[in-house]
Order: structure tokens, then sequence, then C-alpha cells
């Protein structure tokens, strides 16, 4: 999964303040509230990155936000706590992702997770963490998430998980796999 392209007149930047934030719909509300009011502030405070992906005439085709976070040894599955110290552990947490109303089906959600998934992986070689989480929104997020290697956390039906060793075999990266 190297070099993710998007197709042509669409570029990702990271979020700025002139970006038509306010005007992204992509049919849930709480998707469209976290970038208009949200996402910007958390940047700048350094909690969170947002990243867009930006149309020809400026606006917003799709959106991720990444952050980290951190979960304890108990709530990972066994096989994937194995070797893990017993202790909080570090994660990369997929906060957000949307892809706008009238660009869905287009692949762009598809290409906007690999993307937000290689950010994680390279950021996982300087600031190492055991898996990349995320909570779904709702059933049909997490059949799009299903698509892909995630898994459930156990007892948490809407919290998924990836880990980094599945991750580096995802991006072809053996070292990391191994
Ligand atoms: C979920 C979302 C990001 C998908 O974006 P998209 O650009 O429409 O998705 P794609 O066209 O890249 O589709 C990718 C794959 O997921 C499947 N898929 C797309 N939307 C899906 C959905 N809502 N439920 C289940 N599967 C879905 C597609 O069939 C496709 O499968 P394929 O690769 O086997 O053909 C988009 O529908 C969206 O923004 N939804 C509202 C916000 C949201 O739910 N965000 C996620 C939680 S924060």
């Amino acid at each position: 999964m190297n070099g993710i392209r998007f197709p042509n007149g669409l570029r990702l930047e990271q979020l700025r303040r002139d970006h038509p934030r306010r005007k992204f719909r992509c049919g849930v509300e709480e998707v469209d509230r976290w970038l208009s009011s949200k996402a910007f502030q958390n940047q700048k405070k350094h909690l969170s990155a947002t990243k867009v992906l930006v149309d020809e005439t400026g606006n917003i085709a799709g959106y991720y936000t990444l952050a980290t976070g951190q979960v304890d040894f108990s709530d990972l599955p066994a096989e994937a706590a194995k070797r893990l110290p017993r202790r909080s552990l570090p994660v990369a947490v997929l906060a957000w992702l949307g892809v706008s109303s009238e660009c869905q089906g287009r692949g762009l959600g598809r290409l906007l997770l690999a993307q937000a998934l290689r950010d994680c992986w390279q950021a996982g070689k300087t600031f190492a963490f055991v898996a990349v989480i995320l909570d779904c929104i709702n059933d049909k997020a997490k059949s799009f998430y299903q698509h892909w290697d995630f898994a459930e956390l156990p007892g948490r039906p809407y919290r998924l998980f990836l880990s980094s060793k599945r991750l580096a075999a995802m991006m072809g990266d053996d070292a990391g796999a191994s």
C-alpha cells in the first residue's frame, strides 16, 4: 500500500483556517460538526491533526483526524496482548473520517483510510504505538472499517483496532511485521 494517489484534481492538505470547513456535509451531523467547530481548534492545541482532501474549487471532499491515546493492556484481545507489558499502552487513534455526500461511493473513503493508516505507520517509526484504534459512529461505519483488517476489542463492539504488526504487514514493511 505505497504512495496513496488521489484522483486528479484532488489534493490532501493539513487543515487550515481558510479551508471552507463549515460547508462540509457527509450525512452524519457529528462528523460535520467536528470538522466545522472542533478540528482546527484541537489542531492548534496539538491535541489532534486533521488532513482535508480539497477539490479544484477549494471545497472539502473528505477529511480525517488522527490523534494519540492509550488503552489498558487488559482491553486488548489475548492474542494482541501477548508479550506486551501489563500497563497502559500507547495507541494511534483514527478519530474521525468523512467523505462529502456528493463524493461518496467513488472510492475516496477507502483512499483516505489508506492514507490515514499510512500516516500512522510512518509516525510509528518515530513515536511507537501498539495499535491503531477507532470508535465507530454507527453500524454502517463499522462495516466500512471491517472491510479492512480492523477487529473488535473484547466487550467493546464499536471500538475497533488494528495491531501495529498487522499495519506494518499491510504497508509491506517486513521488519515491522515480524
Ligand atoms: C464511511 C465513508 C467515509 C465511506 O466513504 P466513501 O467514499 O463513500 O467509501 P468508498 O467509496 O471508498 O467505499 C469503500 C468501500 O467501503 C464500502 N462502503 C462505503 N460506504 C459504506 C458504508 N456506509 N457502509 C458499509 N460499507 C461501505 C464500499 O462498498 C467500498 O467497498 P469496496 O472497496 O469493496 O467496493 C462515507 O460514507 C462517510 O463519510 N460517511 C459518513 C461519515 C462516517 O460514517 N464516517 C465514519 C465514522 S467517523
